[in-house]
């Protein structure tokens, strides 16, 4: 299947739980969304759009800081939770290789997880939709080996082995260098790699499990394995970690790369 197809796809694993996701996985991102909003400047009058917007927190939370806001995910059904949380942004269903928006309209694009390294031609996308000098904000998993919470991704392990590569890929733009390179070749400046404050918090292992179906990797586990064994592994993953009194806790590395477009023109190459 083509990329510019592929993304049609996303939905059957993104949106299938558009509900869960929304209220049991997305709010413990709230730390990396304030983060990376505090870090950018984020402020009243600015123009932004979330790139993979997810169910629309992060639009929230940005309106809250006075920015008029747009956003994009492939998913309709989690789009459908973003309009819902946000009536008043242009949020649009589509692939993040092709903005539906002109040239230089956004003063600040952020995206939470949502470009990869497989994805590298959408930070191209998101210069072209900025202003010169305008703010980029992105974030990707960190260090996972070393992150105490990495027992939380454990189970999406369980995704055939052609899905672990992708994975791989994928997560490979958290290395040192890798983002500050795409950056720089893709027309930005300025450009920072920060550490970016990431914690998921569960009530019970049970609802660990339930948040972490409704994800688009965990998809991919089910459908190697199925839902009731993934479901029961990612139980059994968090009952060792249950603590007396307090939440289930996994903080996990997150890297961010904030960066500026160049106010030069850029000479595309054919
Ligand atoms: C890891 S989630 C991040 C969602 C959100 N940013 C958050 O912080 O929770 C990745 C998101 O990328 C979206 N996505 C995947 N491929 C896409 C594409 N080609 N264009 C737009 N969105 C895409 C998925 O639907 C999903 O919402």
């Amino acid at each position: 299947m083509t990329t510019d197809r592929r993304w049609q796809m996303v939905d059957e694993g993104w949106g299938r739980r558009a509900v869960d996701f929304a209220t049991l996985s997305e709010p413990s991102n709230c730390r990396e969304y304030v983060a990376v909003h505090q870090r950018l400047g984020v402020s009243a009058g600015d123009r932004l759009v979330d790139v993979a917007c997810g169910s629309g927190l992060a639009i929230e939370l940005a309106r809250v800081r006075g920015a008029e806001c747009a956003g994009i995910d492939a998913s309709h059904r989690l789009v459908a939770v973003a309009r819902d949380r946000n009536p008043h942004a242009d949020i649009r269903v589509g692939d993040m290789h092709a903005l539906p928006w002109e040239d230089a309209s956004f003063d600040v694009a952020t995206s939470f997880r949502g470009i990869w390294g497989t994805t590298p031609a959408a930070i191209s996308e998101i210069r072209r939709v900025l202003l010169p000098g305008g703010r980029i904000g992105l974030t990707v998993w960190g260090h996972l080996k070393t992150s105490p919470g990495v027992w939380a991704l454990a189970p999406f392990r369980m995704a055939d082995s052609v899905r672990l590569e992708n994975q791989a890929a994928m997560v490979s733009l958290g290395r040192p260098g890798k983002g500050e390179d795409l950056l720089a070749r893709s027309g930005f400046v300025d450009i920072e790699r920060v550490d970016v404050p990431f914690v998921w918090e569960f009530a019970d292992p049970e609802t660990f499990a339930r948040a972490l179906a409704s994800t688009g990797p965990a998809y991919e586990a089910i459908q190697n394995v199925g839902e009731a064994v993934f479901m029961e592994a990612a139980t059994e993953q968090a009952r060792q970690l249950v603590r007396d009194g307090l939440p289930l806790r996994a903080q996990i590395a997150v890297v961010g790369y904030l960066a500026r477009k160049s106010e030069q023109q850029r000479k595309e190459t054919p």
